[in-house]
């Protein structure tokens, strides 16, 4: 498997922690489509599961996020199955980190309530997802508050916990920069009682290119390469993709660099000398893209081959995912809450008349 550039030395936050100690670090995925891709995997899930074993992790599926887009009753309890059953077959393993639900720990719907109190309308008006909407044409009395809100929910999802790094893709930077502007309003006010986390995002992968060579992999874009589909979705997929649009025949010499079938034979295929001779191959126009793209498909297949057998093992066994989403549950909930009553006392919802 490839080197992630992200290391397990790089998790730093603003809390000092001594080095002895294991660093606690949180991620979230929101179940908003029906399977992972590789941006998702090489971008932030691969990351995660590198860094479960020398931290404190804590990761979750975000089901409540998924709202704002997903509210047909069938579709959103697939999805959530799906991310959930991805997860686990990709290597996440529930003894070495706490898995769980959003939904679970009812904790972070009332932390969201609170820290509404600590952004302004304005701020919530520049972040991206909602600016993109607007941008893309769609005017406010079709976007719903829960896309607005989006943020907040996540920032509880985060403060909760008091981690110091939060690995994800380029494109939540944002999300965990209002996080850290939050807590640092609450903290103003009340005392150091958030910690401020620190963005965990990979140079080489934050943001895999999608098989269109422009913009960045997502679902919603159509231009990804999945993980579980059927083998010919995946020959499709891969062989749709974009290469050197200056290149005609396969005897005209090539370029590699910013091709983005090369950028996906360097993030999956584990045969680091058949990716050389390719390259230079393709340089000199003496390979064509059919057979760089079916060496790919090839790579992909040898690459995620193990996972797709562990998922349709998971699959299999509903009782097993059950048992670890409870235990993940229990033990998300004994930290939370216990952030949430501190920072309920802080303000003074818990007091005399009600402390126990
Ligand atoms: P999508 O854009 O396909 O809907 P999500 O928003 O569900 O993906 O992202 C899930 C996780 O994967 C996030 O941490 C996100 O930053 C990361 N991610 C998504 N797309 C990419 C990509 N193309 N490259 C790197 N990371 C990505
Ligand atoms: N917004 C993230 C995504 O779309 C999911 C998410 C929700 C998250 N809460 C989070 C990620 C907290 C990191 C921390 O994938």
């Amino acid at each position: 498997m490839v080197e992630q550039g992200l290391h397990k030395a790089e998790v730093t936050g603003s809390t000092p922690v001594p080095a002895t100690m294991k660093k606690r670090i949180l991620s979230g995925i929101t179940p908003s489509g029906s399977a992972l891709h590789i941006g998702n995997y090489f971008g932030a899930v691969k990351p995660q599961i590198d860094l479960q074993y020398d931290n404190e992790a804590f990761y979750f599926v975000a089901d409540l996020h998924a709202l704002t887009t997903v509210q047909e009753r069938g579709v959103l309890e697939n999805n959530i199955k799906n991310v959930i059953l991805d997860y686990l077959a990709l290597g996440l393993d529930p003894e070495k980190c706490v898995f769980f639900r959003q939904s679970d720990v009812p904790a972070h719907s009332q932390m969201m309530v609170v820290l509404g109190n600590y952004v302004t309308f304005a701020h919530m008006q520049r972040m991206h997802a909602f600016k993109d909407k607007l941008q893309k044409g769609a005017v406010t009395d079709t976007i719903n508050m829960g896309l607005f809100n989006y943020p907040i929910l996540m920032a509880a999802d985060i403060l909760l916990y008091k981690p110091v790094a939060i690995p994800v893709g380029e494109d939540q930077r944002q999300h965990v920069e209002i996080t850290r502007d939050m807590a640092e309003s609450f903290n103003k006010k009340y005392g150091d009682i958030l910690v401020l986390p620190e963005p965990m995002i990979s140079k080489e992968t934050g943001r895999v290119v999608g098989t269109d060579g422009e913009r960045k992999m997502s679902k919603s874009l159509g231009n990804v390469i999945g993980i579980f589909e059927d083998e010919e979705v995946i020959h499709k997929q891969i062989m749709s993709c974009f290469t050197d649009p200056n290149r005609i025949k396969a005897t005209d010499p090539g370029r590699v660099d910013g091709n983005p079938i090369f950028i996906f034979h360097d993030l999956l295929n584990d045969d680091k000398a058949e990716v050389s001779e390719l390259k230079e191959r393709y340089v000199k126009g003496t390979v064509g893209d059919v057979e760089v793209k079916e060496r790919l498909f090839a790579a992909h297949k040898r690459t995620f081959k193990d996972a797709r057998e562990r998922r349709n093992t998971l699959k299999a066994d509903e009782e097993m995912t059950r048992r670890i989403l409870r235990k993940g549950a229990e033990e998300a909930a004994t930290v939370a809450n216990q952030t949430l009553r501190e920072v309920y006392e802080t303000i003074g919802i818990i007091n005399s008349l009600n402390k126990k």
